[in-house]
C-alpha cells in the first residue's frame, strides 16, 4: 500500500532534532519509496535564510548523518527538491498566513511537526486555528516530555486540543518507534509459548535497563530542570513497562492497545515515603572514565550550576497491583555516564516446582528471556542443557536460544525509530503514539516520587561515570535476594 501525499510543516526546522534525526528519517523513507510521490517539506524556523540555504543545511546534515553508501545522488536531489522554507516568529500570529498561501490550490492533507519545546505548543495551536492554517484533515505531531508534571502537561494538553481532537494528535514517544519494541507485541501475543506463561504463576520478576554511556551533550539547561525520572522514566521506561505489562489486546487498533496500558498504568503500586526510602535510589555521576577516557562530572559540564541535585539515574522496584502481576517486581534502572549503552528487558521465570539436579547449580534452575532492544537487536531465551563430556556427569550448563537480528536478517536495514514514527503519521495510524490518558497517569505516578523526593530533602547519591550507578541499586535487588542481569 503506498502512503499518501502530505505536507508536512516542520516546526523546528533547523533545530537539533530535524537536524539529527528527522531529515535523516525522511530521507530513508524516499529513498525506499514510501514517500508519496509529490509529498513536500515545509520548514519553518526564526532564522532570516531562503530556501536554498535552507537545502543546502539540511543536505549537510544529511551528509553528515546517513551512511556515504546510502546518500545516492538521485534519491538526494529528488529529496532535496521536495523541501521549501518559511521563516517565522512563532509567538505572533502575523505571518502564519504564508502556510496556507503556500498550499494554495493543494488537496492534500498537512501534518504539522512540532520539533520545538513544550512551552510554546500551545502559541503555536492557537496562531494556526487563528490564522485559518487548520482543516479537517490537519494532524499534529509532538514531541516529550509534554509537561514537567501533571499540571503542566494537562495545560500542554489543553492546549493542542482546542485545535486538534485526540484522533488526529501524535505524542511521539521514540521508544515506540523501535524495531524490538514492536517486536515485544509480537513476541507475546503471536506466540503461544510465551503468550500462556506471562504471569505471576510463571514469572518471578523483570528487569528493565536503559543504560546511557552519553552524558547531558550540552543540554544541562533543559536537563538539569527535568532529572532522569521526567526524562526517561515518566516516558520510555514506563511504555516498556506497560507493553510488557498489558493484559492482550482485542486487536491492534491503536485505542485496543492504549487502553490495556492504561490499565497497567493505572494498576502501577503508588510510592510511600516508606517504599520510596527502601526501593528507589537516585544517582548523580561524578567525574569518572568511559573506555579509558576520562569524563567530567555532571556538577563540572557545561553551564552547570554547582549545587544541583538532579539526579541523573534511577533505580526503583515497582509493582503492577493486578490479577496477573500481584506479587512480581519489576525493577527499573536507567542512568547517563553508564558503561556502555544497552537498552534491555529481562524476564526471570520461576524455577521448577521440584529439582532434581546437583543443589550447587540451584541459582541457574530459572530461565530468563532477554529482549534487547540496542544495540545489536535481538531475543535470547536462556535455557539449561547438559554439559558436554563424559566427565560432568549431569552437571548443568546454561546457554542461549538466540535471534539476533542482524544475522538472522542480514538484508533488512533496521530502521530508526523515526523513520517507522513518521511514516504511521502519514498512513494515519495511531497504535504507536501515546494518547493523553497515559501521559496523565504516567505524570500522576512520577509526581508522587518527585514530592516523596522533595519530602525527604535527601541530595542524589553520587557514582562514578562509567560505573553502573550507586552501589544502593545494587543492594536494592541483592536485599531480594537477585542481581541485576549482566551476560547476554
Ligand atoms: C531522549 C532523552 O528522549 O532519549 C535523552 O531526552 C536520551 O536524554 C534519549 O539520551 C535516549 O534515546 P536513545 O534512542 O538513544 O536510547
Amino acid at each position: 500500500d503506498t502512503t499518501p501525499d502530505i505536507d508536512l510543516a516542520l516546526f523546528g526546522a533547523l533545530g537539533d532534532l530535524a537536524l539529527r534525526k528527522l531529515y535523516t528519517a525522511l530521507y530513508h523513507l524516499d529513498r525506499d519509496g514510501l514517500l508519496g510521490a509529490s509529498t513536500r517539506i515545509l520548514g519553518l524556523a526564526r532564522q532570516d535564510i531562503d530556501a536554498e540555504a535552507f537545502r543546502q543545511r539540511v543536505q549537510q546534515a544529511l551528509k553528515k548523518h546517513v551512511k556515504t553508501a546510502l546518500l545516492e545522488k538521485t534519491c538526494l536531489e529528488r529529496f532535496i527538491a521536495r523541501l521549501d522554507y518559511l521563516q517565522l516568529d512563532f509567538a505572533t500570529v502575523e505571518g502564519y498566513d504564508a502556510i496556507a498561501r503556500w498550499r494554495k490550490d493543494v488537496e492534500r492533507p498537512m501534518t504539522v511537526y512540532l520539533a520545538v519545546p513544550a512551552s510554546i505548543y500551545g502559541d503555536i495551536c492557537r496562531n494556526l486555528s487563528a490564522s485559518g492554517s487548520l482543516d479537517e484533515q490537519t494532524r499534529v505531531v509532538v514531541e516529550k516530555p509534554i509537561g514537567y508534571d501533571l499540571e503542566s502537561s494537562r495545560q500542554i494538553n489543553d492546549a493542542i486540543g482546542e485545535a486538534f481532537p485526540e484522533s488526529r494528535i501524535y505524542r511521539i514517544d521514540h521508544y515506540l518507534g523501535k524495531e524490538t519494541v514492536q517486536n515485544l507485541i509480537a513476541l507475546r501475543f503471536a506466540n503461544p509459548l510465551f503468550g500462556n506463561q506471562w504471569n505471576q504463576n510463571q514469572i518471578s520478576h523483570v528487569e528493565i535497563t536503559v543504560a546511557e554511556q552519553v552524558g547531558i551533550e550540552g543540554r544541562w539547561g533543559y536537563f538539569d530542570k527535568a532529572g532522569q525520572l521526567r526524562d526517561m522514566v515518566q516516558n520510555h521506561l514506563l511504555q516498556l513497562l506497560c507493553l510488557i505489562a498489558m493484559d492482550p489486546p482485542s486487536n491492534l487498533d491503536a485505542d485496543a492497545i492504549r487502553d490495556e496500558k492504561v490499565k497497567v498504568l493505572k494498576a502501577l503500586k503508588p510510592f510511600t515515603q516508606e517504599t520510596i526510602g527502601r526501593d528507589v535510589v537516585r544517582g548523580q555521576y561524578i567525574a569518572g572514565s568511559i573506555n579509558g577516557e576520562s569524563v567530567p562530572g555532571y556538577l563540572e559540564e557545561e553551564g552547570a550550576n554547582t549545587e544541583s541535585r538532579t539526579e541523573t539515574f534511577v533505580a526503583m522496584k515497582t509493582e503492577v497491583s493486578n490479577w496477573r502481576w500481584a506479587g512480581v517486581p519489576f525493577y527499573l534502572r536507567t542512568g547517563k555516564r553508564m558503561p556502555e549503552k544497552l537498552s534491555q528487558i529481562v524476564i526471570h521465570f520461576r524455577q521448577q516446582p521440584h529439582y532434581i539436579f546437583d543443589p550447587d547449580q540451584r541459582d541457574l534452575a530459572a530461565n530468563k528471556l532477554i529482549i534487547r532492544l540496542q544495540p545489536e537487536e535481538g531475543i535470547a531465551l536462556q535455557v539449561l542443557t547438559k554439559d558436554g563430556g563424559l566427565d560432568k556427569g549431569m552437571r548443568l550448563r546454561p546457554g542461549p536460544l538466540h535471534l539476533d537480528f542482524n544475522s538472522a536478517f542480514p538484508k533488512s536495514r533496521i530502521p530508526d525509530a523515526y523513520e517507522r514514527l513518521l511514516l504511521e503519521v502519514m498512513k494515519g495510524q495511531q497504535y504507536l503514539f501515546v494518547r493523553r490518558d497515559e501521559v496523565e497517569y504516567a505524570w500522576r505516578w512520577c509526581d508522587q516520587l518527585i514530592e516523596g523526593w522533595k519530602a525527604r530533602d535527601m541530595p542524589p547519591r553520587r557514582y562514578p561515570a562509567g560505573s553502573w550507578g550507586p552501589v544502593a541499586s545494587i543492594a536494592m535487588i541483592t536485599q531480594d535476594g537477585r542481581s541485576w542481569y549482566e551476560d547476554y
